[in-house]
């Protein structure tokens, strides 16, 4: 998962993608139409498989369930620091689903996207899209544009998949088994791509320009939260000042955005908010929390199972400088 910043202007991003005055006025909705009927006919010349939520997926570039809700908290929560107390947070009342926009939904649901003026410094958007499918004008050298990227795991990555996507299949087609969505994501079957190339995509680019993007680790993060959140909020240019810390303002926003607290706000429970990703998917802020744990593979992949991903993810990354995951530097 990646998230990124813009400098410019911040408050809670309040999603309006479902109100009346966001219809898509009616020259750019033919517009549009013509694009996806153009669209459809290129998809219907890709490759495809089996789907995780769906009958199909079509293969392309491009990863998630890597901790973006997390981050998406810790990031809204280190740039408005300053302007709410932490007692009375918009994130307990709204959930990180509602720090900012998620830029993926957007394009299904917003085309043209033009409404993102309004949003205030800095302005910060989600996406999950691989770094090779960004747009030149955001990955360029040139470009003021920073990312933040967070990836896991890959074995957890898998099981927090699985069963999140489990929630969001289509109820027409029959459960995806374990064994199956195992399958898919060792041949790189996955709505953003395979999981390697996504990460190495971003790690690659971190490594040619690290005041661009910020490469973090999950497992990182669960480890030691506050070095991580310092080194986040310096990157975001926004570094905690000695008399903050003194005050205690990191380990107030490592509290306010840890899965024990997130996890458990009315927003994110029954009763809670939903997020509209599609038409047709509407996912349940509670979908976003399971576990929150590292090495939960451990409850569901066999030996043999643990080696070809770690076989794959050592493959993969080999001279590239990462580690991640594999069981003997775990
Ligand atoms: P598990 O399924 O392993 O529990 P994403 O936000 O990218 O969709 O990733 C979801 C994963 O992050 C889930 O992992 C979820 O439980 C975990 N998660 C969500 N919020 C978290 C938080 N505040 N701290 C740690 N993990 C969190």
């Amino acid at each position: 998962m990646s998230t990124y910043l813009l400098p410019d202007r911040n408050t809670c991003y309040q999603p309006t993608s479902i109100t009346a005055e966001n219809q898509i006025p009616t020259e750019e909705e033919q517009a549009y139409k013509k694009l996806d009927e153009k669209l459809k006919g290129l998809l219907a010349t890709l490759p495809k498989d089996k789907g995780w939520r769906s009958a199909n997926i079509y293969l392309h570039e491009a990863f998630m369930k890597c901790g973006t809700t997390w981050l998406k908290a810790l990031m809204f929560a280190t740039a408005n620091r300053h302007r709410y107390s932490f007692s009375d947070h918009p994130l307990r009342r709204n959930g990180p689903q509602s720090a900012f926009p998620f830029l993926d939904t957007h394009i299904f649901l917003d085309y043209p996207i033009t409404k993102f003026e309004h949003l205030p410094s800095p302005r910060m958007f989600a996406t999950h899209f691989a770094h090779s499918l960004l747009p030149i004008s955001l990955s360029s050298p040139s470009s003021t544009c920073k990312f933040v990227y967070v990836c896991r795991d890959p074995k957890d990555a898998l099981i927090s998949k699985w069963h999140f996507m489990s929630k969001l299949r289509s109820k027409e087609l029959p459960p995806l088994s374990f064994n199956e969505a195992y399958e898919l994501f060792c041949n790189g079957v996955s709505e953003y791509g395979p999981f390697w190339d996504h990460v190495l995509g971003y790690w690659k680019a971190s490594q040619e320009a690290p005041e661009k993007i910020l490469f973090l680790k999950y497992e990182d993060m669960k480890r030691e939260p506050s070095v991580e959140l310092k080194k986040l909020a310096a990157f975001m240019g926004m570094p905690f000042s000695a008399e903050e810390e003194k005050r205690g303002v990191v380990g107030e926003i490592v509290k306010l955005c840890s899965f024990e607290n997130l996890s458990n706000l009315e927003v994110n429970n029954d009763g809670g908010g939903a997020q509209k990703f599609t038409a047709q998917v509407v996912v349940e802020n509670r979908d976003f929390f399971r576990k929150g744990k590292v090495g939960d593979w451990k409850n569901y992949l066999t030996e043999e199972m643990r080696e070809r991903i770690d076989s794959i993810t050592e493959t993969k990354f080999k001279n590239s400088g990462l580690t991640l995951g594999l069981t003997k530097n775990a």
